[in-house]
């Protein structure tokens, strides 16, 4: 874990407002593993006075990506970057995704911004598996594909890919996930990860999610992250140290 105090690069802003922060931070860059998150410290000001989580999205030599949406003051700031803005960064935080194993084909599953993760994963994972992408988002404002591939898209309203969730799309693809021996990797807002754990139940799936909740240190310190144990109830895991990403069967969503 490294604390440094980063340039930025560019800020590139998305045809869908989504922003990209190419950040140079060769500490962190060549350490990160997919899924693992870095704790930003938005503004030298008070306020806000938190810092803020945001998985590291992509990885290019000695530069680092987040990738977000402005939602509120934190990411408006970030929003507002320019090159050569020093960020204060505390990285890679957490436990990212195991991408070894037994399976021929990673089902990588994104509601959202839950995508954001999903652009190292496919650059981590790169010829060495198939990979199989299905995203979903509330219209296609919502739908991100930046460095994804070979991917199916639905919108709840339609405006783009098959309506409907995509849980719904994947039971539609449910023969042809079957059919092969696949390992799911899935980020999103609570509802999805709620449907993906019940998917996985009954289809006999393995599969690690990547979970959220506000935080305050990033690293165990301040209890402020629990997440439910499934294993022993009344035990409760914290997001930022024993995750942000889990097995599915290991957490209470
Ligand atoms: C491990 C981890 C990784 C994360 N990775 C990313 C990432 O890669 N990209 C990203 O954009 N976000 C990510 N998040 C969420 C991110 O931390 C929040 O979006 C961020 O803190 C918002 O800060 P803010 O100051 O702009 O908004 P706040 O002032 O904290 O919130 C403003 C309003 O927006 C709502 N809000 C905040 N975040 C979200 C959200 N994600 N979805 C819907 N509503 C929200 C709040 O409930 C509140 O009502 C991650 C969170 C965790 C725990
Ligand atoms: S954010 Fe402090 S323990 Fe998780």
């Amino acid at each position: 874990m490294f604390t440094v105090n980063a340039p930025v690069e560019k800020t590139i802003e998305l045809d869908n407002h989504i922003y990209l922060l190419k950040i140079y931070c060769p500490e962190i860059a060549s350490k990160v593993n997919p899924g693992e998150f870095l704790n930003i410290r938005v503004s030298k000001s008070m306020y806000p006075l938190l810092r803020r989580p945001f998985s590291v999205c992509d990885v290019e030599g000695e530069y680092i990506f987040i990738m977000f949406n402005v939602f509120g003051e934190g990411t408006k700031i970030l929003s507002r970057k320019h090159k050569g803005d020093l960020i204060d960064i505390i990285g890679p935080l957490g436990h990212g995704f195991n991408l070894e194993g037994d399976y021929d084909t990673a089902l990588i599953v994104g509601g959202g911004l839950g995508a954001a993760p999903f652009p190292l994963v496919t650059k981590k994972i790169g010829s060495k598996k198939n990979i199989k992408t299905f995203i979903g988002g509330r219209t296609h404002k919502d739908v991100i594909t930046y460095g994804l591939k070979n991917i199916s898209v639905s919108t709840d309203d339609g405006s783009m890919g098959t309506k409907g969730t995509v849980v719904a799309l994947l039971n539609k693809n449910i023969e042809s996930i079957k059919s092969e021996k696949v390992k799911m990797f899935a980020c999103g807002p609570t509802a999805m990860l709620k449907s993906i754990k019940t998917f996985c139940e009954e289809n006999k799936l393995e599969c690690e999610v990547s979970t959220e909740c506000a935080m305050a240190c990033g690293f165990g310190i301040c209890q402020g992250c629990p997440i439910e144990s499934a294993e022993h109830s009344e035990k409760y895991l914290l997001v930022c140290k024993d995750g942000p990403v889990f097995n599915v069967k290991d957490v209470v969503i």
